[in-house]
């Protein structure tokens, strides 16, 4: 596998892929790689198409205060990973040249990035659509993929596809758990052993309340139960809700397809999960 950090030399890379006949695929991610990157590589991978996937702890999508200094960064053991799925290119670009001086521009999807994360975390999501649309112009794939453990983030993303007619395919792909339900993500490494035995909590309650709000249960009631159970296991939690698994809406409109969506903080990490109301 090849790293890539200029953009000149990364086009002629890709160029050289589509004058043989072969397609590509894009994985996004900010690198500390998991078993959860490791399933959008794999899903990437098919005959014919190379795969690249980027590492850039992108400054634009963290807010003040927030983890973007202690945010983990792990190259060489990430390249290792990518080298064994099967990852043809690592595209690591420097903060200046994805930003060189004077960048101005910043790409913002209205309506299914307001609630949620978006409101929690203000510039959020405009930091994830710009970096997200400089990879896809940067990269050019045909395919991409994204882990549906942000879902909210899925769902910008698809809009942002939609909207600005890119001829790029998304696939989504199932959130990686460890053995007792807590959703993989390169975040989970913040937990102390105590607050890592707690975080179980999320899933679970999560789990609870999306199949009582399924058989029909009242959904305030339910709500309000996990919402009580993650405090009493130590979270400070953003929200518990359910919306319209598309477009974020907070009131899915009758016989739309729902989610519930969990973010909540314990100590100082900040843990988000998701699941389908069915
Ligand atoms: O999901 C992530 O890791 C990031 O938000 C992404 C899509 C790589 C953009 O920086």
């Amino acid at each position: 596998m090849r790293t890539v950090r200029e953009l000149t030399e990364l086009r002629a890379a890709v160029a050289e892929w589509r004058a043989a006949g072969e397609r590509v695929a894009l994985v996004p991610t900010m690198g500390a790689l998991h078993a959860g990157h490791m399933a959008l590589v794999e899903a990437a991978r098919r005959p014919g198409t190379r795969v690249v996937t980027s590492i850039f702890v992108n400054p634009k999508q963290f807010g003040a205060g927030e983890d973007l200094a202690r945010y983990p960064r792990r190259e060489a053991g990430d390249a290792r990973m990518l080298t064994d799925a099967g990852c043809d290119l690592l595209w690591a670009p420097a903060a200046e040249v994805m930003y060189p001086d004077g960048f101005a521009t910043a790409v913002a999807v209205a309506g299914v990035s307001e609630h949620f994360d978006g409101a929690v975390r203000p510039s959020h999501f405009d930091g994830v659509t710009t970096v997200v649309t400089k990879l896809f112009n940067q990269v050019a794939p045909d395919v991409t993929c994204f882990g549906e453990k942000d879902w909210q983030q899925l769902q910008v993303v698809r809009r942002l596809v939609a909207d600005l007619d890119l001829p790029i395919e998304i696939v989504a792909v199932p959130t990686q758990r460890e053995d007792d339900g807590l959703a993989l993500s390169s975040r989970n490494i913040y937990l102390s052993p105590d607050e890592r035995a707690a975080a179980v909590a999320l899933p679970r309650a999560m789990g609870v309340a999306a199949r009582a709000i399924g058989r029909g249960d009242e959904a305030a009631d339910a709500l309000a139960a996990a919402r009580a159970s993650l405090t009493a296991a130590g979270f400070d939690v953003d929200y518990v809700a359910v919306a319209d698994a598309e477009t974020l809406a907070p009131d899915p409109a009758a016989g739309r397809p729902r989610r519930l969506l969990v973010a909540a903080r314990l100590g100082t990490t900040r843990l988000i999960d998701n699941i389908a109301v069915e």
